[in-house]
């Protein structure tokens, strides 16, 4: 069993500040770096890290996208599927605060020109059990889905950034949504707290399971009748960014091998606190046999 993300890919320009540029502003920043990003990028390279066979699709630019290649490639993830296209790469800019907080600018680029025929050129490889996992950060989502869901793929969905081209996606095909209070608010057209978002998002998508992830408060899990609750492992913050997508990732690829949803969980939350330690997004990302170190 394999998983296909059809993700963006991004380099992220990530400026450290003491606090976010306000409108009509002008702001120093005392610190510029460049890492590999994107959420799509950042999911491969979680899966790949957890130990699932990871097949990444989506597009860079004509020139400046091979690093972020080299560095899936180098965790272990396929990228025969990205395609190169004409212009540039996409890319963020990123403001990081003292407190590890960020707040984040995307610009497209080529993660928005994925075409029908590279989606149904990468369906090829691809049968009945292996799992396509999106975010929101490419072109072409309804589509993916819709070719996954006539292969029999199983559909996970982690709806960010939410906007409001989400509710013309089939949500009904999906098996996993990973995502947020808020993302799930905007689902439901009514915005809430755990337990009750959860009743709400399972009420509507009776057969998918759920990870509603809370901040602070850890994240919860639905599957029917089964809830289960997962804390967050306490340490300090270096750099938040990513941290979902670790989470994410471990998730998936660790029930991908067999764990329980308990364990998934708990292997997610404590790869996903070993990110927030560190800084970047991509880079940050642990590897499984981290996960044994105390934390
Ligand atoms: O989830 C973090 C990611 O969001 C960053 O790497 C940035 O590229 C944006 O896609």
């Amino acid at each position: 069993m394999k998983v296909l993300n059809y993700g963006s890919l991004n380099i992220d320009n990530v400026y450290s500040v003491d606090h976010f540029v306000r409108g009509g502003e002008t702001l120093s920043s005392s610190k510029m770096e460049t890492f590999s990003g994107g959420k799509g990028l950042n999911q491969s390279i979680a899966l790949a890290k957890s130990g699932a066979e990871v097949w990444h699709a989506g597009a860079v630019g004509e020139n400046d996208g091979e690093f972020l290649l080299e560095m899936m490639k180098d965790a272990g993830v396929n990228v025969s599927l990205v395609s190169h296209v004409e212009g540039k790469t996409g890319h963020a800019i990123i403001q990081r605060d003292g407190d590890g907080q960020n707040c984040i600018l995307l610009y497209g680029g080529a993660n928005q020109k994925i075409t029908r025929e590279q989606v149904d050129q990468a369906m090829e490889h691809f049968q009945a059990g292996d799992f396509l996992i999106l975010q929101n950060e490419i072109n072409e989502i309804a589509y993916i889905m819709e070719k996954a869901h006539e292969k029999g793929m199983k559909i996970v969905l982690n709806p960010s950034p939410m906007d409001e081209k989400i509710g013309g996606y089939p949500l009904e095909y999906v098996d996993y949504f990973l995502l947020n209070e808020i993302e799930a608010g905007d689902i439901c057209r009514e915005q809430g707290e755990g337990e009750e978002l959860l009743r709400k998002l399972s009420a509507m998508f009776p057969k998918a399971k759920i990870v509603l992830t809370l901040g602070g408060d850890g994240s919860m899990y639905k599957d029917g009748d089964l809830v289960l609750k997962q804390p967050i492992y306490r340490v300090p913050v270096v750099d938040t960014t990513a941290a979902g997508d670790t989470f994410t990732g471990f998730f998936i690829g660790g029930l991908m091998q067999g764990e329980d949803p308990k364990t998934a969980l708990d292997h997610a939350a404590k790869a996903a606190a070993i990110a927030v330690s560190r800084p970047g997004a991509a880079p940050s990302i642990p590897d499984r046999s981290e996960l044994e170190k105390e934390l």
